[in-house]
C-alpha cells in the first residue's frame, strides 16, 4: 500500500484524490492546499488529514507525494519532497520560467528517489496504442507526427493570464507527444499564432489559435495544430506517417452509438474535455507512479521529459513573436 501527501486540492486535485482513494494499492493520507475549503472537502471525500507542508513531508508513513497544486509552486515542492526522501509525481509544468525549470532538473541529478512528471495523454490506451505501432515499426520509420489539439473551450480569463501562454500551458501536452512520437527530439521550431475566439486574449498578449511545425536532425517533420476553442467538444487527434505505412488514432466519443438515417449519419458528442477525456490516462498514470514507488522500475516520463517540452514551448513563443521564424531549440 503506497501511502501518499498530496499538495493541491483544486481542480485537477480533487480528480487526483479521488483516483488515490479509489486505488486499491494506495491510500490518501495527507492533503495540503493554501485553501482551507477545498483541503477539506478532499478530506471529507477520501479520509485524508487536512496537514500543513511540514507535517505533510516530516511524516515517516507518508511514501510519496503528488504535486498538483498551482504552478509556481513545483519546484519548491519537488526539491522539498526530494530533500525529505519522497518519490513524486508532479503535474505539468515543471516552471512557466524555462531558467527555474531547468535551475530544478540540475538539482534533481543524482537524486535517491524518482520524480515522475505528469504528461496524463501518453497513458492514454489509445495514444499508448498509436505509439506501441510506432515502437514495434509497423509504420517503417517515421517521418510525420500530427496532432490536433483543440480544448472545447475557453478557460475563464483569471486561468489565462496565469498560464503562460498556449504554448506553455496548453500545447506542452502536444510538444511532449511529438518528442514521443518522432522518437527523435525536434531541433527546430516555426509556429503561428492568431487570436481568432476572444479578443481578450489580445490584452495580455497571449493567442486562442496557433499552427506549430517542428523539424529533428534527420528531417521527420511535426505540425501541431491547436486551438482553444472547438464548438464540437474536445478534439484530441494524432497520426503517425512511415515509410512502410500511418496509424491514427479518432476521436473518442460519449458513447458508439451511431443513429443512420437517410440523411446521413449522427453520432454521439465527443467528451467534453480533459477530466473526461482523459479518465483513463489519469488512472494508469497513477498506477505506473505506485510501481515505481514499489521499485518495479524508473519512471517512463520524467523531469527531464517537462524540460525538454518547454524548451520547445519556449522556441514556440519566440518563433510566434517574430513572425514564424523558424528558432533553434535550447541545447539542453
Ligand atoms: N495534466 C493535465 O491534464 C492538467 C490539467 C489541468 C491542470 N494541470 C496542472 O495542475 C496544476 C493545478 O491545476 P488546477 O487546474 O487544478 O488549478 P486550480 O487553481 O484549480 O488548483 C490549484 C490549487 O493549488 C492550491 N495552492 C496554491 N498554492 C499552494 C501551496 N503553496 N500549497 C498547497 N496548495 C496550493 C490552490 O489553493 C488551489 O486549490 C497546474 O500546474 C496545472 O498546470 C494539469
Amino acid at each position: 500500500m503506497v501511502r501518499f501527501a498530496q499538495f493541491g486540492a483544486g481542480r485537477i486535485g480533487v480528480m487526483h484524490a479521488r483516483n488515490i482513494a479509489q486505488n486499491t494499492r494506495a491510500s490518501l493520507r495527507r492533503i495540503v492546499d493554501i485553501n482551507a475549503t477545498a483541503a477539506g472537502q478532499v478530506a471529507a471525500a477520501t479520509g485524508a488529514k487536512v496537514s500543513s507542508r511540514d507535517e505533510a513531508l516530516g511524516d515517516p508513513d507518508v511514501d510519496a507525494v503528488l504535486i498538483c497544486s498551482a504552478t509556481p509552486t513545483h519546484v519548491d515542492l519537488i526539491l522539498a519532497a526530494v530533500a525529505a526522501g519522497k518519490p513524486v509525481l508532479c503535474e505539468k509544468p515543471i516552471d512557466l520560467d524555462y531558467a527555474r525549470a531547468k535551475d530544478c532538473v540540475t538539482r534533481l541529478k543524482g537524486a535517491k528517489v524518482p520524480v515522475m512528471l505528469g504528461f496524463n495523454r501518453r497513458f492514454d490506451p489509445h495514444n499508448a496504442g498509436v505509439h506501441a505501432a510506432v515502437v514495434a515499426g509497423q509504420v517503417g520509420a517515421v517521418e510525420q507526427v500530427m496532432v490536433v489539439s483543440r480544448d472545447s473551450g475557453l478557460a475563464p480569463m483569471a486561468y489565462l493570464k496565469e498560464s503562460g501562454g498556449i504554448f506553455r500551458d496548453m500545447i506542452i501536452h502536444d510538444f511532449d507527444i511529438c518528442r514521443w512520437l518522432l522518437g527523435e527530439e525536434p531541433v527546430t521550431v516555426a509556429a503561428q499564432g492568431s487570436v481568432l475566439v476572444s479578443d481578450e486574449l489580445k490584452t495580455i498578449g497571449d493567442f486562442d489559435n496557433a499552427i506549430v511545425t517542428l523539424r529533428t536532425a534527420s528531417g521527420k517533420l511535426a505540425v501541431i495544430t491547436a486551438s482553444r476553442r472547438a464548438s464540437y467538444g474536445y478534439d484530441q487527434r494524432m497520426e503517425v506517417h512511415g515509410s512502410e505505412g500511418m496509424v491514427q488514432n479518432a476521436n473518442v466519443q460519449e458513447t458508439l452509438a451511431q443513429v443512420w438515417r437517410t440523411d446521413g449519419n449522427r453520432g454521439t458528442p465527443l467528451m467534453n474535455f480533459f477530466i473526461e477525456r482523459y479518465d483513463a490516462a489519469y488512472r494508469i498514470e497513477l498506477d505506473h507512479f505506485i510501481d515505481v514507488v514499489e521499485g518495479k522500475g524508473p519512471p517512463s516520463v520524467g523531469a527531464i521529459d517537462g524540460l525538454r517540452a518547454l524548451a520547445l514551448a519556449e522556441a514556440a513563443d519566440a518563433s510566434a513573436r517574430n513572425g514564424g521564424a523558424p528558432t533553434a531549440v535550447a541545447d539542453l
